[in-house]
Protein backbone atom coordinates (compact mmCIF):
# COMPACT_ATOMS: atom_id res chain seq x y z
CA UNK A 1 0.00 0.00 0.00
CA UNK A 2 3.09 2.04 0.50
CA UNK A 3 4.25 4.25 2.93
CA UNK A 4 2.60 6.65 5.02
CA UNK A 5 5.49 8.07 7.08
CA UNK A 6 9.02 8.08 5.37
CA UNK A 7 11.83 9.12 7.79
CA UNK A 8 14.99 9.97 6.15
CA UNK A 9 18.21 11.27 7.91
CA UNK A 10 16.88 12.65 11.49
CA UNK A 11 19.24 13.75 14.03
CA UNK A 12 18.53 15.13 17.30
CA UNK A 13 21.09 16.98 19.60
CA UNK A 14 21.02 17.49 22.78
CA UNK A 15 23.99 19.22 24.32
CA UNK A 16 26.73 16.60 23.69
CA UNK A 17 24.19 13.77 23.79
CA UNK A 18 23.44 12.35 19.79
CA UNK A 19 19.39 11.12 20.88
CA UNK A 20 19.17 10.54 17.07
CA UNK A 21 21.83 10.24 14.65
CA UNK A 22 20.68 9.58 11.42
CA UNK A 23 17.85 7.18 11.59
CA UNK A 24 15.91 6.43 8.19
CA UNK A 25 12.96 3.98 8.01
CA UNK A 26 9.87 3.61 6.03
CA UNK A 27 6.09 2.55 8.00
CA UNK A 28 3.77 0.80 5.85
CA UNK A 29 0.91 1.76 5.65
CA UNK A 30 -1.36 -0.43 8.07
CA UNK A 31 1.15 -1.73 9.54
CA UNK A 32 2.38 -2.52 13.31
CA UNK A 33 6.07 -1.46 13.18
CA UNK A 34 7.86 -1.84 16.34
CA UNK A 35 10.77 0.70 18.16
CA UNK A 36 12.95 -1.22 20.25
CA UNK A 37 16.00 -1.14 21.79
CA UNK A 38 18.04 0.06 25.65
CA UNK A 39 16.57 2.10 27.71
CA UNK A 40 17.90 5.99 26.92
CA UNK A 41 17.94 4.99 22.76
CA UNK A 42 17.00 6.94 21.44
CA UNK A 43 12.50 5.70 21.17
CA UNK A 44 10.89 8.47 22.71
CA UNK A 45 13.11 10.85 20.80
CA UNK A 46 12.22 9.56 18.28
CA UNK A 47 8.32 9.51 18.80
CA UNK A 48 8.65 13.30 19.74
CA UNK A 49 10.43 14.24 16.51
CA UNK A 50 7.46 12.05 14.73
CA UNK A 51 4.06 14.41 16.77
CA UNK A 52 6.05 17.76 16.38
CA UNK A 53 7.60 18.33 20.25
CA UNK A 54 11.28 17.49 19.92
CA UNK A 55 12.44 19.65 16.27
CA UNK A 56 15.04 17.64 14.64
CA UNK A 57 18.59 19.48 14.26
CA UNK A 58 18.22 17.56 10.75
CA UNK A 59 16.86 15.47 8.17
CA UNK A 60 12.93 14.90 6.65
CA UNK A 61 9.74 13.58 8.01
CA UNK A 62 7.27 12.86 5.06
CA UNK A 63 3.78 11.85 6.20
CA UNK A 64 2.10 10.21 3.23
CA UNK A 65 4.17 11.91 0.71
CA UNK A 66 3.69 15.54 3.00
CA UNK A 67 6.43 16.67 4.81
CA UNK A 68 5.91 17.88 7.95
CA UNK A 69 9.28 18.30 9.92
CA UNK A 70 8.51 22.22 10.80
CA UNK A 71 4.56 21.85 10.99
CA UNK A 72 3.16 22.38 14.64
CA UNK A 73 2.33 19.35 16.93
CA UNK A 74 -1.60 20.06 16.54
CA UNK A 75 -1.40 20.62 12.97
CA UNK A 76 -0.29 16.96 12.89
CA UNK A 77 -2.55 15.74 14.73
CA UNK A 78 -5.61 17.10 12.46
CA UNK A 79 -3.69 15.47 9.92
CA UNK A 80 -4.37 12.12 11.39
CA UNK A 81 -1.21 11.21 14.08
CA UNK A 82 -1.90 10.99 17.60
CA UNK A 83 0.03 9.71 20.63
CA UNK A 84 0.05 8.15 23.76
CA UNK A 85 2.63 8.89 26.29
CA UNK A 86 5.13 6.53 28.08
CA UNK A 87 4.21 8.91 31.36
CA UNK A 88 0.20 9.04 31.09
CA UNK A 89 -0.72 12.66 30.30
CA UNK A 90 -4.08 12.63 31.46
CA UNK A 91 -6.26 14.85 34.19
CA UNK A 92 -6.25 12.51 37.29
CA UNK A 93 -9.07 14.42 38.89
CA UNK A 94 -11.00 14.22 35.73
CA UNK A 95 -13.48 11.15 34.88
CA UNK A 96 -12.40 8.63 32.24
CA UNK A 97 -15.20 10.41 30.03
CA UNK A 98 -13.52 13.67 30.43
CA UNK A 99 -10.47 13.07 30.11
CA UNK A 100 -11.34 11.34 26.87
CA UNK A 101 -13.59 14.27 25.08
CA UNK A 102 -10.88 16.63 26.39
CA UNK A 103 -8.54 15.20 23.82
CA UNK A 104 -11.04 15.25 21.22
CA UNK A 105 -12.39 19.37 21.98
CA UNK A 106 -8.44 20.56 20.50
CA UNK A 107 -9.86 18.94 17.12
CA UNK A 108 -13.10 20.88 17.41
CA UNK A 109 -13.22 23.69 14.90
CA UNK A 110 -16.20 25.51 16.47
CA UNK A 111 -13.87 25.57 19.93
CA UNK A 112 -14.55 24.11 23.08
CA UNK A 113 -16.92 26.45 24.47
CA UNK A 114 -19.37 27.22 22.01
CA UNK A 115 -19.10 23.15 21.57
CA UNK A 116 -20.68 23.11 24.73
CA UNK A 117 -24.11 24.94 23.66
CA UNK A 118 -25.39 22.89 21.05
CA UNK A 119 -26.42 25.30 19.07
CA UNK A 120 -25.69 25.22 14.82
CA UNK A 121 -22.44 24.46 13.37
CA UNK A 122 -21.42 22.80 16.81
CA UNK A 123 -23.75 20.47 16.93
CA UNK A 124 -23.20 18.55 14.82
CA UNK A 125 -19.50 18.43 15.27
CA UNK A 126 -21.03 17.42 19.20
CA UNK A 127 -22.51 14.31 17.66
CA UNK A 128 -19.62 13.32 16.11
CA UNK A 129 -17.32 14.10 18.93
CA UNK A 130 -19.33 12.11 21.24
CA UNK A 131 -19.62 8.96 18.82
CA UNK A 132 -16.19 8.44 18.61
CA UNK A 133 -15.53 9.27 22.66
CA UNK A 134 -18.36 6.18 23.04
CA UNK A 135 -16.74 3.83 20.22
CA UNK A 136 -13.43 4.41 21.73
CA UNK A 137 -14.78 3.24 25.26
CA UNK A 138 -16.91 0.73 23.96
CA UNK A 139 -13.60 -0.37 22.00
CA UNK A 140 -11.23 -0.15 24.87
CA UNK A 141 -14.11 -1.72 27.60
CA UNK A 142 -13.61 1.34 29.65
CA UNK A 143 -17.80 0.99 30.13
CA UNK A 144 -17.29 0.77 33.71
CA UNK A 145 -15.19 3.27 34.74
CA UNK A 146 -15.94 5.84 32.16
CA UNK A 147 -16.70 8.25 35.22
CA UNK A 148 -14.43 7.30 37.40
CA UNK A 149 -11.64 9.59 38.34
CA UNK A 150 -8.33 8.83 36.41
CA UNK A 151 -6.09 9.72 39.44
CA UNK A 152 -7.62 6.73 41.51
CA UNK A 153 -7.47 4.28 38.94
CA UNK A 154 -5.29 1.16 38.76
CA UNK A 155 -2.09 2.01 37.16
CA UNK A 156 -2.43 -0.70 34.02
CA UNK A 157 -6.32 0.59 33.52
CA UNK A 158 -4.68 4.39 33.42
CA UNK A 159 -2.39 2.96 30.30
CA UNK A 160 -5.06 2.09 29.07
CA UNK A 161 -7.10 5.51 29.21
CA UNK A 162 -4.08 7.07 27.86
CA UNK A 163 -3.90 5.09 25.09
CA UNK A 164 -7.87 5.87 24.65
CA UNK A 165 -6.96 9.31 24.81
CA UNK A 166 -4.98 9.16 21.68
CA UNK A 167 -7.43 7.13 20.19
CA UNK A 168 -10.44 9.31 20.39
CA UNK A 169 -8.64 11.36 18.12
CA UNK A 170 -9.53 9.32 15.23
CA UNK A 171 -5.96 8.89 14.06
CA UNK A 172 -4.40 6.84 10.88
CA UNK A 173 -0.94 6.70 12.87
CA UNK A 174 -1.16 5.91 16.28
CA UNK A 175 2.07 6.16 18.14
CA UNK A 176 2.23 4.26 21.26
CA UNK A 177 5.26 4.84 23.64
CA UNK A 178 4.96 1.72 26.15
CA UNK A 179 1.62 1.21 26.56
CA UNK A 180 2.28 -1.98 28.65
CA UNK A 181 4.91 -0.90 30.52
CA UNK A 182 3.61 -1.44 34.49
CA UNK A 183 0.79 -4.16 33.26
CA UNK A 184 0.79 -7.42 34.36
CA UNK A 185 0.61 -10.47 32.06
CA UNK A 186 -3.03 -10.54 31.60
CA UNK A 187 -3.00 -7.07 31.46
CA UNK A 188 0.02 -7.07 28.95
CA UNK A 189 -2.38 -9.74 26.61
CA UNK A 190 -5.48 -7.45 26.78
CA UNK A 191 -3.49 -4.77 25.71
CA UNK A 192 -1.77 -7.13 22.79
CA UNK A 193 -5.62 -7.18 21.74
CA UNK A 194 -6.42 -4.05 21.39
CA UNK A 195 -3.57 -3.52 19.84
CA UNK A 196 -4.05 -6.25 16.83
CA UNK A 197 -7.45 -4.86 17.04
CA UNK A 198 -6.52 -1.55 15.73
CA UNK A 199 -4.76 -2.65 13.41
CA UNK A 200 -6.71 -5.24 11.91
CA UNK A 201 -10.45 -3.82 13.22
CA UNK A 202 -9.72 0.42 12.81
CA UNK A 203 -7.42 -0.33 10.06
CA UNK A 204 -4.89 1.98 11.90
CA UNK A 205 -1.06 2.14 11.23
CA UNK A 206 0.72 1.47 15.00
CA UNK A 207 4.27 2.21 15.98
CA UNK A 208 5.17 0.97 18.91
CA UNK A 209 7.56 1.33 21.70
CA UNK A 210 7.76 -2.09 24.24
CA UNK A 211 10.21 -3.51 25.97
CA UNK A 212 8.86 -6.86 25.87
CA UNK A 213 10.47 -8.30 22.95
CA UNK A 214 8.03 -11.55 22.85
CA UNK A 215 5.23 -9.32 22.83
CA UNK A 216 6.97 -7.17 20.52
CA UNK A 217 7.80 -10.20 18.00
CA UNK A 218 4.21 -11.51 18.02
CA UNK A 219 2.62 -8.26 17.32
CA UNK A 220 4.91 -6.47 14.55
CA UNK A 221 5.38 -6.40 10.77
CA UNK A 222 8.50 -5.11 10.91
CA UNK A 223 10.65 -3.81 13.85
CA UNK A 224 13.56 -1.00 13.95
CA UNK A 225 16.07 -0.97 16.88
CA UNK A 226 17.84 1.57 18.11
CA UNK A 227 20.83 1.78 19.79
CA UNK A 228 23.17 4.97 20.76
CA UNK A 229 20.96 7.28 18.68
CA UNK A 230 21.58 5.01 15.54
CA UNK A 231 19.48 2.36 13.61
CA UNK A 232 21.28 -1.01 14.18
CA UNK A 233 18.37 -3.31 12.78
CA UNK A 234 15.78 -3.13 10.45
CA UNK A 235 13.36 -5.81 9.25
CA UNK A 236 11.17 -8.60 10.05
CA UNK A 237 10.62 -10.28 13.59
CA UNK A 238 12.52 -13.33 11.89
CA UNK A 239 15.17 -10.98 10.41
CA UNK A 240 15.66 -9.38 13.78
CA UNK A 241 16.14 -12.45 15.74
CA UNK A 242 19.08 -13.25 13.53
CA UNK A 243 20.88 -9.85 13.14
CA UNK A 244 24.01 -10.13 14.81
CA UNK A 245 24.30 -6.43 15.65
CA UNK A 246 21.02 -6.61 17.52
CA UNK A 247 21.58 -10.18 19.60
CA UNK A 248 24.91 -7.88 20.38
CA UNK A 249 23.26 -4.75 21.41
CA UNK A 250 20.88 -7.04 23.61
CA UNK A 251 23.54 -9.14 25.19
CA UNK A 252 22.64 -9.70 29.21
CA UNK A 253 18.84 -9.74 28.27
CA UNK A 254 17.49 -12.50 28.86
CA UNK A 255 14.06 -11.85 27.22
CA UNK A 256 16.10 -11.94 23.64
CA UNK A 257 15.32 -15.00 21.75
N1 LIG B 1 14.60 16.78 26.70
C1 LIG B 1 15.82 16.23 26.78
N2 LIG B 1 16.89 16.92 27.20
C2 LIG B 1 18.12 16.36 27.26
N3 LIG B 1 18.39 15.09 26.93
C3 LIG B 1 17.35 14.34 26.50
C4 LIG B 1 16.02 14.85 26.40
N4 LIG B 1 15.21 13.87 25.94
C5 LIG B 1 15.99 12.79 25.77
N5 LIG B 1 17.27 13.07 26.08
C6 LIG B 1 18.42 12.14 26.01
O1 LIG B 1 18.36 11.52 24.73
C7 LIG B 1 18.69 10.14 24.85
C8 LIG B 1 17.54 9.30 24.33
O2 LIG B 1 16.46 9.39 25.25
P1 LIG B 1 15.04 8.74 24.98
O3 LIG B 1 14.13 9.18 26.06
O4 LIG B 1 14.63 9.03 23.59
O5 LIG B 1 15.35 7.17 25.13
P2 LIG B 1 14.39 5.91 25.12
O6 LIG B 1 14.93 4.97 24.10
O7 LIG B 1 12.98 6.33 25.00
O8 LIG B 1 14.66 5.25 26.57
P3 LIG B 1 13.66 4.49 27.59
O9 LIG B 1 13.60 3.07 27.10
O10 LIG B 1 14.38 4.58 28.90
O11 LIG B 1 12.35 5.19 27.59
C9 LIG B 1 19.05 9.89 26.30
O12 LIG B 1 20.45 10.00 26.44
C10 LIG B 1 18.32 11.01 27.03
O13 LIG B 1 18.97 11.32 28.21
MG1 LIG C 1 11.33 6.19 26.21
Amino acid sequence: MGPILEIENVSLQFGGVKALDNVSYHIEKGEIFSLIGPNGAGKTSMLNCISGLYQPTGGSIRYKGQEIINMKPYNRTTLGIARAFQNIALFAHMSVLDNLKLGRHTLMKSGALSGGLYIGKSSNEEIEHRKKVEEVIEFLELQDIRHTPVGTLPYGLQKRVEVGRALALGPELILLDEPMAGMNSTEKDLMARFILDMHEVMEITVVLIEHDLGIVMNLSDHIAVLDFGKRIGFGTPEEIQKNPDVIKAYIGEETFI
